[in-house]
């Protein structure tokens, strides 16, 4: 945890969803083993506390195995760490110190402590995570223990709950689809499952002024669709908490007061002739942004969404999102907002929106709020550019071109990345 890096391709390489950095790049390896030294005996950890856990009696996964963990999960577990374990719990955690904590997320192993190997999981519901609301179930002295047979098939269980797709890859182009007819413009529509899946990391905004440190969303997954007239945007997220301002139940858990969660799209106005894209924070003085930014809060969907035009941080218009086609709709289940984007490819105002073609490599970037932890206005997450590609009925050799260029902009990107945060 102190060398960060573990073991996820991502921009930040400190751990997953806290501002907790990464030392490799500062501290020598004796010099971390050190402070793990020191760290420890704040806690007493650095004498030996119980023996070593002992796995003789693992189950192998099996159908069988995973349908009766699910059982236990959702007796023991699911008030944390939510119906489908995306730690959308129904309980306000605090940690030994009194400070908020969010339970995990189990279907993202990535962000886990180590990983999610059956004996890793094994040895945290068997021991805990001391100093964290993760109990023990194997205490004989706890309210709430599990054999060890039933500890086994509850992490087979979750195992088998790793959700790949939101796992953000290499490839970070969002292929839309070119399909004839109407587009979907709803979140459930089964037509969305013949689409591509990108996911894509999203980090907490520290350029402009109020920063923000103490981020709840980690990543943001898109699919999307065009047919001659339009184009429809899937985007998929985990949020612990549906924020609705004035919801009771949202209340109860909110650090705060609840404001409304919310997501956006970023596009530039014009495609950049040599891919020289906006500044990536809201656009700047010569190349403006188009910002498309949909709010859990209102119940009439027209009102939900916004079009605004930036030219950075200070100049931003509010535009009628209904003349350019612009519409949207959320819906929250289970710790998911699922939320549709549509607009049509071409507008009226061609100077101020841009225009989508086909073939053509277009930079977009998303902003994500949650607002029970405290988001909105710069306080949220959001990813750097990307590139959405319409991608042509046929496909022709001369896009791996463009693909080869997107692979060294986006290199050097992540390299600015870095070294920005070293000057903080
Ligand atoms: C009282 C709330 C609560 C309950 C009940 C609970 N957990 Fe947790 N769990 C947490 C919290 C909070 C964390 C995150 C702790 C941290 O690392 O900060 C966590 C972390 C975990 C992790 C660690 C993942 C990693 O990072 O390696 C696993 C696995 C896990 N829980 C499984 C379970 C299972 C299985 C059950 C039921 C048998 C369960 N939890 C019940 C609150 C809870």
């Amino acid at each position: 945890m102190i060398s960060g890096g573990m073991n996820h391709i991502s921009l930040w390489k400190g751990m997953s969803g806290t501002s907790m950095p990464n030392w490799d790049d500062v501290l020598k390896e004796q010099e971390r083993w050190d402070i793990v030294a020191y760290i420890k005996t704040f806690s007493g950890l650095d004498k030996p506390a119980k023996g070593p856990i002992d796995y003789k009696n693992q189950i192998k996964s099996s159908k069988e195995s995973i349908e009766k963990g699910k059982e236990t999960f959702k007796k023991m577990c699911a008030e944390c760490h939510g119906e489908e374990g995306r730690g959308d719990g129904t309980k306000k955690l605090k940690d030994d110190l009194g400070f908020r904590t969010w339970p995990r997320n189990l279907t993202k192993p990535w962000t886990f402590r180590v990983d999610n190997d059956p004996k890793e999981i094994y040895t945290r519901i068997s021991n805990g995570i001391p100093g964290t609301q993760m109990p023990s179930f194997a205490d004989p002295t706890s309210k709430k223990t599990l054999s060890d047979e039933e500890r086994w098939n509850v992490a087979n269980y979750i195992v088998s709950i790793a959700d790949d797709v939101k796992r953000p890859k290499d490839d970070t182009v969002l292929k839309a689809i070119r399909v004839e007819g109407e587009l979907p413009d709803k979140v459930d529509d089964p037509k969305w499952s013949v689409a591509e899946s990108t996911s894509f990391y999203m980090i907490p905004q520290i350029i402009a002024k109020e920063r923000f440190f103490t981020p709840s969303l980690d990543s943001i997954t898109a699919k999307a669709f065009y047919n001659g007239k339009e184009i429809s945007i899937l985007l998929e997220w985990d949020d612990r908490t549906k924020s609705i301002p004035g919801d009771e139940k949202a209340k109860e858990i909110a650090e705060g007061d609840v404001l409304e969660d919310s997501v956006a799209i970023q596009l530039p106005v014009t495609i950049p002739e040599e891919m020289e894209k906006p500044y990536f924070g809201m656009g700047d003085s010569v190349r403006p942004v188009n910002i498309w930014q949909w709010k859990s809060g209102k119940k009439d969907a027209s009102e939900a969404i916004k079009l605004l035009n930036a030219n950075g941080f200070q100049k931003v218009e509010q535009r009628d999102a209904g003349k350019t086609g612009l519409r949207a709709t959320g819906i929250y289940n289970n710790g998911t907002w699922r939320v549709v984007m549509k607009r049509q490819l071409a507008t009226e105002e061609k100077g101020k929106d841009i225009q989508f073609e086909e073939g053509r490599y277009t930079p977009i970037s998303f902003a994500a709020w949650d607002g029970s932890n405290g988001e909105s206005g710069s306080r949220h997450v959001m990813t750097t550019w990307s590139w959405l590609l319409l991608k042509p009925a046929t496909p022709k050799s001369t896009y791996i071109i463009p693909l080869i260029v997107v692979v060294v902009v986006f290199g050097g990107e992540l390299l600015l990345a870095r070294s920005s945060r070293k000057k903080i």
